[in-house]
């Protein structure tokens, strides 16, 4: 049988390994980018000894010549890509409220995502199923933080526009592939225990990675150019 070939961005630790674990105890090939060869080496490394097929591959978003030789070893190795799972994600607010800090985290948590996804949809395309998950946070939900006092006090600019940012883009390429074999959607991973997510996060990280998985793996009949948290819709 044809071997299903996974990339995951940001997944040497935290969500992305996690969501890395999932997929391949699936039986499914996890490509585990990282922004250094050293820590996707060590991810693949440790998924390798619970008996997965996790390969390394040096992947900082930020970086046109990863995303170059990302795209072409996957071509060379495989012809295709089955998942791509946008998760690498920057969150810069303490710094400051600048117009540096929004565009740095910007670079990571749009550009990146968009850059990478232009750069191997061909090969998502040559997919029987090809699915792409865009790593988002409910903070990128305007209708949520204008509503919601609780999230609206988190006041975090650049995170939340770059992740608002991210839900329309993603919703923007579910129209571009209307009618074609690859679906995109946005999740929220939940509040995770991580290191971006802090100790005091609701979620563990197996429950945090389990809706970016189920996107992953969608059937034919699954939902493109949503924006959901477990089976739950979230509002734009
Ligand atoms: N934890 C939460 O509560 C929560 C809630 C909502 C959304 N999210 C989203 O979930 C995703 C994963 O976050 P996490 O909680 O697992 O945080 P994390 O443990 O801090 O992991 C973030 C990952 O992104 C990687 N990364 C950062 N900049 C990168 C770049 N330029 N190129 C490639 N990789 C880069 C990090 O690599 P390094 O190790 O090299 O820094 C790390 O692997 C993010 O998109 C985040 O915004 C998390």
């Amino acid at each position: 049988m044809e071997k299903t070939i996974a990339l995951i961005t940001g997944a040497n630790k935290g969500i992305g390994l996690e969501i890395g674990r999932q997929l391949g105890r699936q039986g499914i090939t996890v490509l585990l980018g990282a922004r250094s060869l050293a820590k996707a080496e060590a991810a693949a490394s440790q998924l390798q000894a619970e008996h997965i097929q996790a390969y390394p591959i040096e992947l900082d978003v930020t970086d046109s010549g990863h995303i170059r030789s990302a795209a072409a070893k996957i071509e060379a190795d495989y012809g295709k890509l089955d998942i791509l799972v946008n998760n690498a994600g920057t969150y810069l607010d303490h710094e400051g409220n600048n117009t540096d800090v929004m565009r740095r985290t910007f670079e990571v948590n749009l550009f990146g995502a968009h850059a990478l996804t232009a750069a191997v949809l061909h090969l998502l395309s040559a997919s029987p199923a090809g699915r792409i998950v865009n790593q988002s946070s409910i903070l990128g939900s305007v209708a949520t933080i204008l509503e919601d006092e609780m999230y609206a006090s988190a006041a975090v600019p650049a995170y939340t526009a770059s992740k608002a940012a991210l839900n329309a883009w993603t919703a923007q390429l579910s129209i571009q592939l209307k009618g074609t074999n690859v679906k995109v959607n946005a999740c929220h991973p939940g509040w995770v225990k991580t290191d971006m997510g802090g100790d005091n996060a609701v979620m563990e990280i197996d429950e945090g990675a389990a809706t970016a998985v189920s996107l992953a793996t969608l059937p034919d009949d699954g939902p493109t150019g949503g924006f959901f948290h477990k089976s739950a819709n979230l509002p734009w």
